[in-house]
């Protein structure tokens, strides 16, 4: 059976470039999305040089026109030592605000509530539609809850990763509060009792979780309380995985609709459900459209074993290595152009748009 779908897009990839190009390029990435079956990505702040002024957004909205092979949007990041009075200057560049709540990646860690809220304030003045993406665990769900409760400012609850944080959520959804919640195929996927097996490849933030855990997860995508299949695509180097200080973060974007594609054949989604996680939902979270004429092509009878040989994205490591898939990506197509002809990238690098 082909599925179609409409524009899948990932609103949550970490791309490396510009002071990472050791780890990954823009061209790199955004090749490995069309092979993941995306039309478009969006781009996090956190990879240096952060993209938390005007000039290092400047960089960044330069480099992505020239290099980039699939449509894409960049988020501006919120800054520890107040960057807001930015925002009236990037909201029309940028896709959303990125506030990362806890410790990660990078050095956007705001921890004091009273500046995440003079944040949220800024963000609300602007009278956007444009969301704030939150890295938010554990307590840090209802801090920033209470901020949603109080400014109103829609927000996209990122990599939620537990059955607390579910609990939280799914009770602010029927409260009616303005938010979305994505979960990443790592936690629906794996738990910590494959760190064993994966070593530090099984290290990313936030970490893996119990079984527990894991089916929430998979309840809140049955009743609605999850929105978005996100990958949290962050490739490092193997070697720098492999290193006594291994960092946080694992690539996704060739994966995550494959996986999905086996979780219909599981029986634990149906295809439509899996549209709705990786294309419906987050173009009408984030307002975006994708050109007429731009379609993922599917093929859900096909399986096949992850290797990191297949892979397009630079660092070729997978912590799905070894998993039997179902869903094969056929085709892509941007504006009617085969960008992906399932098995070589067919778009040059240059010809990616901004969807945003
Ligand atoms: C991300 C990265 O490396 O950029 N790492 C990760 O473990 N997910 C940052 C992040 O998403 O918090
Ligand atoms: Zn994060
Ligand atoms: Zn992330």
């Amino acid at each position: 059976m082909i599925l179609e779908i409409t524009g899948a897009l990932d609103p949550h990839v970490h791309l490396r470039d510009l002071d990472w190009a050791h780890k990954a390029t823009f061209a790199s990435e955004t090749a490995a999305a069309l092979a993941g079956g995306y039309w478009a990505i969006f781009d996090m702040p956190n990879t240096p040089p952060a993209t938390i002024t005007r000039s290092a957004l400047d960089i960044k909205l330069r480099r992505m026109q020239e290099t980039a092979l699939c449509d894409w949007g960049i988020y501006f990041g919120a800054s520890q030592h107040g960057n807001e009075r930015e925002y009236p200057a990037i909201i029309d560049d940028v896709c959303g605000l990125k506030i990362y709540n806890n410790a990660t990646t990078g050095d956007l860690l705001i921890a004091d509530q009273q500046v995440r809220e003079a944040h949220y304030r800024a963000w609300a003045a602007t009278n956007t539609r444009k969301p704030i993406a939150v890295h938010a665990e554990e307590q840090t769900v209802a801090d920033i809850l209470a901020l949603v409760r109080q400014y109103r400012v829609f927000t996209h609850f990122c990599h939620i990763s537990t059955r607390e944080e579910i609990d939280l959520l799914r009770a602010a959804k029927v409260e009616g509060l303005p938010i979305s919640v994505g979960v990443t195929p790592h936690h629906l996927y794996l738990t910590q009792d494959d760190l064993g097996t994966l070593g530090s490849l099984g290290l990313m933030k936030p970490e893996l979780k119990t079984a527990a855990d894991r089916a929430s997860l998979w309840e809140a995508i049955a009743d609605g309380t999850v929105d978005v299949v996100e990958s949290d695509h962050a490739p490092h180097t193997l070697a720098e995985k492999q290193s006594n200080k291994p960092p946080f973060g694992v690539p996704g974007l060739e994966t995550t609709i494959p996986l999905l594609g086996l979780a219909v054949h599981e029986g634990r989604i149906t295809a439509e459900r899996l549209v709705e996680l990786v294309a419906l939902n987050p173009q009408r979270i984030f307002g975006v459209q994708p050109p007429a004429g731009t379609i993922t092509r599917l093929d859900l009878s096909a399986s096949y074993v992850i290797e990191r040989s297949k892979l397009h994205t630079a660092p070729r490591w997978s912590p799905f290595e070894g998993i039997r898939v179902f869903g094969r990506v056929r085709e892509v197509r941007i504006g009617g152009n085969v960008v992906f002809d399932g098995e070589n990238v067919r778009a040059v690098s240059g010809s990616g748009r901004r969807a945003i």
